[in-house]
């Protein structure tokens, strides 16, 4: 498995994939790899001939300093785990190698990202779909994959890729969960034994509920802050915060 720090370095070896004509998928990530990561590497290994993932704890998209101070990094583990799965690369660039302009160009979606995770953390899409502009030109992968546990990040992703005309084909794929229900982040790391059990509670939540409402009143009465609970293209989606960690999550509509 080959590190890279620098674009240049990674075009290069992307050159010399496709003379050989081999297709390429990228799986962009922040790093603090859990399974939920995992099932998007496999899929691309499965689906191309080459697979990088990129980690990179993207500044621009966090609201809060103290949430990016305190994001989990794990890079040793991270790094051992991707070779064992077999990935080929791994891009893991500095904040000046991916943004060389301070941050001074930016994309701004001007409607879907002002609502649900948009509304509760300014600025959060503009950061995210810059970085992924910035992550999928430099790849110049085939397929590129993203998980359907950020529901709201995957439909701004696929709709920019189409205004933009990139060649990329976005991939979403199925959240993985703990048995318990509670879908796999890396947040979860900051969670307590006893906090983790009721971080549960959202999932049961949001498939066993009748309505967006009831499913709010369930979690407040589990003891959580209530970010949203709402239906959204196709899905019921809901953030809450327990402590100082917040988690989202979301189901299928059919799932009810
Ligand atoms: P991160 O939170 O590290 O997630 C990387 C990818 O893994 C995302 O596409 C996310 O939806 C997916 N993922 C996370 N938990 C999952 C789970 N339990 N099941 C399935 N997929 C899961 O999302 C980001 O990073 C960043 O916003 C990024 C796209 C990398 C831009 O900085």
């Amino acid at each position: 498995m080959t590190r890279f720090t620098d674009v240049a370095s990674w075009r290069r070896e992307r050159e010399a994939q496709r003379r050989r004509g081999e297709t390429l998928g990228v799986v962009p990530t922040m790093g603090a790899l859990h399974d939920g990561h995992l099932s998007l590497v496999r899929r691309s290994l499965a689906e191309n001939a080459r697979t990088l993932v990129t980690i990179f704890v993207n500044p621009t998209q966090f609201d809060q300093r103290s949430d990016f101070d305190r994001y989990p990094t794990a890079l040793t583990a991270d790094m051992a785990l991707l070779e064992s799965e077999g990935v080929d690369a791994v891009f893991v660039p500095d904040a000046r190698e991916l943004y060389p302009d301070d941050y001074r160009y930016r994309v701004v979606e001007t409607t879907l990202s002002a609502r649900l995770e948009g509304a509760c953390r300014p600025g959060h899409f503009d950061g995210v779909l810059t970085v992924v502009l910035k992550l999928l030109n430099i790849a110049d992968a085939d397929r590129a994959y993203f998980g359907e546990k950020d529901w709201q990040q995957l439909v701004l992703v696929r709709e920019m890729t189409d205004a933009f005309f990139l060649r990329t084909l976005i991939v979403g794929c199925p959240t993985v969960r703990e048995d318990s229900g509670l879908a796999l982040s890396s947040r979860n790391l900051r969670l307590s034994a006893a906090e983790r059990l009721q971080a549960a509670e959202l999932y049961r939540a949001l498939v066993t509920t009748q309505t967006p409402d009831a499913a709010a009143q369930a979690l407040r009465a589990a003891g959580f802050v209530v970010d949203y609970v709402e239906e959204w293209r196709g899905r019921r989606l809901g953030a809450v915060r327990l402590g100082d960690v917040r988690l989202i999550d979301n189901v299928p509509l059919e799932e009810q």
